[in-house]
């Protein structure tokens, strides 16, 4: 007896993702809330099983971004959708950020999510740790919603199916109502789908099993049709348009697949074209703009072996773009896994994704591996995120820790209450509760958005839509045959301090003059650049305009030579140019210098000058790649002077501090 026979009429649910994980996966979660509205109620109509629309990176990206409440986000999709379950995806005991949060926060969280309007809350554990889910989950019982409990699919020696059945087993007995495997990296294969779905529905018929995965590696609708048959009642698809890629299966092409075979499927096809000619629109838009890169449409069967998520794909191509290092993708991809190995084979989902990703990325381009090593990367390999699958290479995790402790048990339990507290601390700047939580979530983009929403939304650069500036036309240009090819970033030196670390510049056809159009975007800001033309470094300096310059017509003299190094140490060549910010002079006999490690943001500054400080103090720490690197003494001394300013943008080897 074949259960895919006896399954035939057996129907089939599915869960639309365009709005969060497609969002997030091919536009890094870029999609604003104005841009959708327009399609909910047609969405409301499709007969989904549920839609994923919250949670996950669309919050910190709400903030961060898109001047936008996401709190006032779900309450208007509530508003629009009152037919469909609203899902969102939450990271157990790290709600949506990167670390743990006390009990009485993730419980307030849920609380908020479900008054709000959230039905399903999907909720993983980046280690498989069913401690980190049990609060949240017990919570989303408690408020009357569906809590959804969540395996992370990963392989490794550790990973095992008997491991992942004892897991399901654990989040029943902890309430929820349905499981889910979330293959985050589109790394689970027709046969593993079929063998774990198999195992799952044996052990636990009763509980509703969905498959989530990614069509990175091209696997994806061969995963869902055998996780179908064997007894899969749930798939994870993207309407067509947003589909694909980085993202999941195209909903219409499964709704297809499944209906030929004999399964029900409830969805309303006319809804469903509605919908892919809405989105064709909204992906072209992203096209045009840049922000949806073609390398996240591809499929990419590296991941077989790197394991690299959707989303920490396209971050980690963004990243190092931003860092002019996007020549270095092949050896950060590389690295992944030799760190994941290193780090006790943590499955790659956030927040352990852009851990294991940004460190790769530091081995890389810092110049040693572990020589940079983020504090988030401290605080799991102190155990601060929960028991790794596998332990920690010990060499490596006495060479991050030093002399620092281990926590043992459940780190949250070591963990006061906060909500009333913080609540208490913002007072006025507050507003209600919901505001509470984003503050506690993200306390630097809270704040600002605070800040914005009191000001009334002043016009804000997105640093992703920064990148496009209007392209001038090519006939407004003198040619310059020796330069043609693809420019893609362009460093601005920390120097000009305007904020910007890189304008992203969009790749142009050959006929167009890349320095010429990089000059147009950029001559309101005198300096040296580093400018990367097809993997190659220029040096090019650009004198401040005598008056307005038009855009495409720049007025200022361009000096261009190439640099003989590839990008992403980016030093300025020594600088002709007359109008050029002025630099750091160069340190004393007798003078510590400083520099930082690697492009980023100054988050904070622990230093002042005069100020004693001893080998291994913290005296800058940098934000890059959504982590917070330290900055610290290399040796004893006394500040003579500090460089860095708060929110200011740094490249590698920039001046920090200079210690006396
Ligand atoms: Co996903």
């Amino acid at each position: 007896m074949s259960k895919a026979n006896s399954s035939k009429t057996r129907k089939v649910g599915f869960t639309e993702t365009v709005l969060r994980d497609a969002n997030q996966s091919l536009i890094a979660t870029r999609l604003p809330y104005s841009k959708f509205e327009p399609i909910l109620e047609t969405m409301d109509k499709a007969g989904y099983y549920s839609a994923e629309v919250w949670g996950g990176a669309t919050f910190d990206v709400c903030l961060r971004y898109l001047q936008e409440d996401p709190w006032d986000r779900l309450r208007k999709i509530r508003k629009k959708m009152p037919n469909t379950k609203l899902q969102m995806l939450l990271r157990g005991q790290n709600i949506l950020g990167y670390k743990h949060y006390p009990d009485d926060v993730v419980r307030k969280f849920v609380e908020y999510s479900i008054k709000n309007g959230i039905d399903i809350i999907r909720i993983f554990d980046a280690l498989n740790d069913a401690r980190n889910l049990e609060v949240a989950i017990d919570e989303t019982v408690k408020q009357g919603g569906h809590a959804s409990g969540t395996i992370c699919f990963t392989t490794s020696p550790v990973h095992t199916l008997e491991k992942n059945v004892q897991m399901v087993k654990d989040l029943k007995s902890m309430g929820v109502k349905s499981i889910c495997i979330k293959d985050m990296a589109g790394i689970m294969g027709p046969k593993e789908s079929y063998d774990l779905v198999s195992a799952i529905k044996d052990a636990v018929p009763e509980l509703p099993l969905v498959i989530h995965t990614h069509c990175t590696t091209g696997l994806a609708f061969m995963t869902c049709l055998k996780g179908v048959e064997a007894g899969a009642d749930v798939i994870d698809t993207a309407i067509s348009p947003m589909s694909g890629g980085t993202a999941q299966p195209a909903t219409e092409t499964l709704a297809y697949a499944l209906r030929s075979l004999g399964y029900q499927v409830d969805l309303d096809d006319k809804v469903l074209i509605q919908m892919a000619d809405f989105f064709k629109g909204v992906r072209a838009d992203f096209i045009k703009d840049g922000t949806l890169d073609p390398i996240s449409m591809a499929t990419d069967t590296q991941c077989l072996n790197y394991q690299i998520p959707g989303g920490m794909l396209s971050n980690l191509i963004s990243q190092l773009k931003m860092m002019n290092a996007i020549d270095k993708l092949d050896e950060a991809l590389a690295e992944t896994p030799k760190v994941r190995a290193d780090l006790g084979y943590p499955p790659l989902v956030t927040p352990t994704s852009q851990m294991v990703g940004s460190q790769a990325v530091q081995n890389v381009l810092s110049g040693g591996r572990y020589k940079v090593v983020g504090k988030e990367i401290k605080a799991y390999c102190r155990g601060e995120y929960g028991r790794t699958p596998a332990p920690i290479d010990p060499k490596i995790q006495k060479k991050i820790l030093g002399d620092t402790p281990v926590v043992e048990g459940r780190f949250a339990d070591s963990l006061e209450p906060e909500f009333e507290k913080t609540k208490k601390e913002l007072g006025d700047t507050a507003k209600c509760d919901e505001d509470v939580l984003s503050y506690i979530a993200f306390p630097q983009q809270a704040l600002a958005f605070f800040k914005d929403r009191e000001a009334g939304f002043p016009k804000k650069e997105d640093p992703k839509k920064a990148a496009a500036p209007a392209a001038p036309k090519a006939s407004d240009l003198p040619p310059m045959p020796a330069w043609q090819g693809h420019v893609y970033y362009a460093n601005v030196p920390a120097s000009a301090a305007n904020g910007v670390t890189a304008r992203p510049i969009q790749p142009f056809a050959a006929s167009y003059q890349p320095p010429h159009l990089v000059m147009g975007a950029m001559d309101t800001c005198p300096g040296t650049y580093t400018i990367t033309i097809d993997g190659k470094a220029y040096a090019v300096s650009v004198a401040a305009a005598d008056g307005p310059a038009p855009a495409a017509a720049p007025a200022a003299p361009v000096a261009a030579a190439p640099v003989a190094a590839p990008a992403p140490a980016a030093a300025p060549a020594p600088a002709p140019a007359p109008a050029a910010a002025p630099a750091p002079a160069a340190p004393a006999a007798g003078e510590t210098p400083v520099p930082s490690p690697m492009p980023g943001n100054v988050f904070k500054v622990e230093c002042k000058p005069g100020q004693a400080v001893k080998a291994g103090d913290v005296l800058v720490v940098l934000e890059a790649m959504k982590m917070e690197i330290e900055v610290t003494a290399p040796v004893d001394g006394t500040v003579k002077s500090v460089a860095a300013a708060v929110g200011t943008a740094v490249n590698t080897d920039d001046l920090l501090v200079t210690l006396g």
